[in-house]
Formats: C-alpha cells, sequence, structure tokens
C-alpha cells in the first residue's frame, strides 16, 4: 500500500515535469514562430518612403494652388508622417540623420497653408523643394532632383476645395 502512495506521489511529479516542458516548447516555438514573421514582415525600404514622400509633394502642389487648405494641411501631415516613419524604422541609417533639415520648409508651407497665403505657399513650396534636394546632395544623391510639379501624379482626384454645390 505505501508503494502505492509512493508511486502515485512521482508520477504527479512527473506529470507536472512533463507539463512545464511542454509548457515551455510550447512557448519556444510560438517566439520561433513570431521571429520569422517578423523577419519575413514587409518593412518599405528608404527609397520606397521617398516614392511616398514624392507623391504627397506633388498633392500637396495642386492642393496649395487651387487654395484647398484643408487638402494642403493634410498633405503637410502625410509627408511629416513618413519622415518620422523613416526615422522610427531606419534609426541607424547615415541619412536618417540629415532628415531634420526638411522642417524648417515643411514649417514654412505649413504656416503659410494657415495663413492661406498663395503667395507665401508657392514661396515657401520652393524652399521645400530645394530641402528635398540639399538632402539628396548630402546624401550622394544629387542626381535625384526635385522641381516644382508641373502636372498632379493623379488625375482621379480634384483638387479644389470641397462645396456642396
Ligand atoms: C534625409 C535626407 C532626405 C530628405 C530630406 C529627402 N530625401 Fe529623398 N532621398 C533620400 C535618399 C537617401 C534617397 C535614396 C533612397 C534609396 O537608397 O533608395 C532618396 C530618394 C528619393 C527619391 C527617389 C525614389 C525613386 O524611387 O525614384 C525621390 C523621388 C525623393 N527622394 C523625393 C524626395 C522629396 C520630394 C523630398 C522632399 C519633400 C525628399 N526626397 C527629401 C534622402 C532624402
Amino acid at each position: 500500500m505505501k508503494h502505492i502512495f509512493v508511486l502515485f506521489g512521482l508520477s504527479i511529479v512527473t506529470v507536472g515535469c512533463n507539463q512545464s516542458n511542454s509548457n515551455e516548447a510550447y512557448f519556444e516555438n510560438q517566439i520561433k514562430e513570431l521571429e520569422k514573421k517578423i523577419e519575413n514582415a514587409y518593412t518599405p525600404g528608404f527609397g520606397d518612403f521617398m516614392g511616398s514622400i514624392q507623391n504627397h509633394h506633388n498633392k500637396l502642389w495642386f492642393a496649395g494652388i487651387n487654395e484647398n487648405w484643408e487638402l494642403a494641411a493634410f498633405e503637410i501631415h502625410e509627408l511629416e508622417e513618413i519622415f518620422e516613419d523613416i526615422e522610427n524604422t531606419y534609426p541607424n541609417r547615415e541619412e536618417t540623420k540629415f532628415i531634420p533639415m526638411i522642417h524648417p520648409g515643411l514649417e514654412a508651407v505649413e504656416k503659410a497653408v494657415s495663413e492661406q497665403n498663395s503667395d507665401i505657399f508657392k514661396s515657401s513650396y520652393q524652399t521645400l523643394t530645394n530641402a528635398c534636394n540639399t538632402c539628396h546632395k548630402a546624401t550622394k544623391h544629387e542626381f535625384i532632383n526635385i522641381t516644382i510639379p508641373t502636372a498632379p501624379s493623379y488625375t482621379n482626384q480634384d483638387y479644389k476645395p470641397f462645396s456642396n454645390d
């Protein structure tokens, strides 16, 4: 009888151990799977972010010259967000440390937009565009020369301010 109790006790201990071993194995497996997912997750490259910036830079111009100030403010916000995304995604890239040079240009356009001043919008947009190119030069990409757009990138968006009539 004594033996039976001892055996019973031992088997509880063994079951307990097995359980924690299998829990551990389960979590290890989960961690491995999550690591694999992170490795395979899509991360836009520096150039992909720039392509997106190019698009919002284009839209910002047509929003501004059409005096669609709400859209212009929205596009500036998009640009700010993408520059922030680059800083978060590539904190250690050499090029990232040049990002602050774009802030004065963005702020100048932002001010013109909030004051709804077309003339200042146009001149500050040029300042912003010059800053894009100053950074391209600083990062040895002087062959990427950004200009004031002559046509919208997309034809399926109306840049005029919203009106109910
Ligand atoms: C931090 C410095 C920096 C600033 C500021 C910057 N760029 Fe760039 N840009 C780069 C770098 C670096 C590349 C090359 C990216 C790569 O390695 O693929 C690039 C590439 C580009 C490209 C080429 C992408 C392509 O596929 O053709 C475009 C377009 C571009 N930038 C637009 C802009 C515009 C518009 C602005 C301003 C609103 C701007 N950039 C501001 C650093 C900058």
